[in-house]
């Protein structure tokens, strides 16, 4: 057994093997079972997946970098649940591929930001973050009034979400294009910042 040790701390290139070997177990022995486990893995009670026109949204919030300023996390502490509601859940995120908790807050978290304001709200401050609120900094996107909404990806990326375990059917999937003709990208962001935080009570 010494003389094991021994060769062990003699050998560093064997030495490196066998620490990325423990550390791997141990590093699934803490992951794997989240896979299982009903909190991290069920949809909270009332968890509706994206409709066609709030999932390209996510992908237009994605693209402009609004995660870069804004998290969707909110943290279990006191300061936080005062401010945004209750915190935020696992089961909340289980159709969100990938998630964008984020932890970079320029802004405020918006996990919970759904019916806080009008749409028509939403709209003015993207367009112009200042017209609603002088002091922001946030910049403005106005470029999003007036795109219309590239949806000829929707059938492909709702599939795709499908093989993630998002629960889509036949159906919604052949329907997927029907209510986005006409429609901007501004309108679908809104759409989209309209759901989060849909399936947890306000406080
Ligand atoms: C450079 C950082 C920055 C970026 C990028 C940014 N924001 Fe903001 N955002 C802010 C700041 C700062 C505020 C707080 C002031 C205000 O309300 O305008 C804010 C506020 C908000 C609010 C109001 C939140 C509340 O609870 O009052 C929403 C909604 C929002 N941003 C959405 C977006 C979206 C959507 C995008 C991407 C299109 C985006 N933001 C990009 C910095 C940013």
């Amino acid at each position: 057994m010494a003389a094991n040790h021994d060769t062990v701390e003699r050998n560093i290139g064997l030495m490196a093997v066998l620490i990325v070997i423990v550390i791997s177990i141990a590093g699934l022995v803490e992951i794997l079972p989240l896979f299982t486990m009903t909190e991290t893995s069920k949809p909270v009670a009332g968890l509706k997946p994206y409709t066609p026109l709030q999932l390209e949204g996510r992908d237009i919030y994605i693209r402009e970098g609004c995660n870069n300023c804004h998290s969707q996390m909110i943290r279990a502490l006191r300061a936080e649940t005062e401010r945004y509601g209750h915190y935020s859940v696992a089961g909340e995120f289980v159709y969100d591929h990938p998630h964008l908790w984020g932890s970079k807050r320029t802004g405020p978290d918006l996990a919970r930001v759904g019916g806080r304001y009008g749409d028509d709200w939403h709209r003015i401050h993207l367009i112009d973050p200042r017209a609603v609120v002088p002091e922001s900094n946030m910049p403005g996107f106005p470029w999003l009034e007036t795109t219309a909404l590239d949806f000829s990806d929707i059938e492909k990326k709702m599939s795709v979400m499908r093989t993630l375990g998002v629960p889509y059917s036949d159906d919604d999937i052949s329907s997927a294009t029907a209510g986005l003709a006409n429609r901007t990208e501004l309108d679908a962001l809104v759409a989209y910042l309209q759901a989060l935080g849909h399936a947890m009570p306000k406080r």
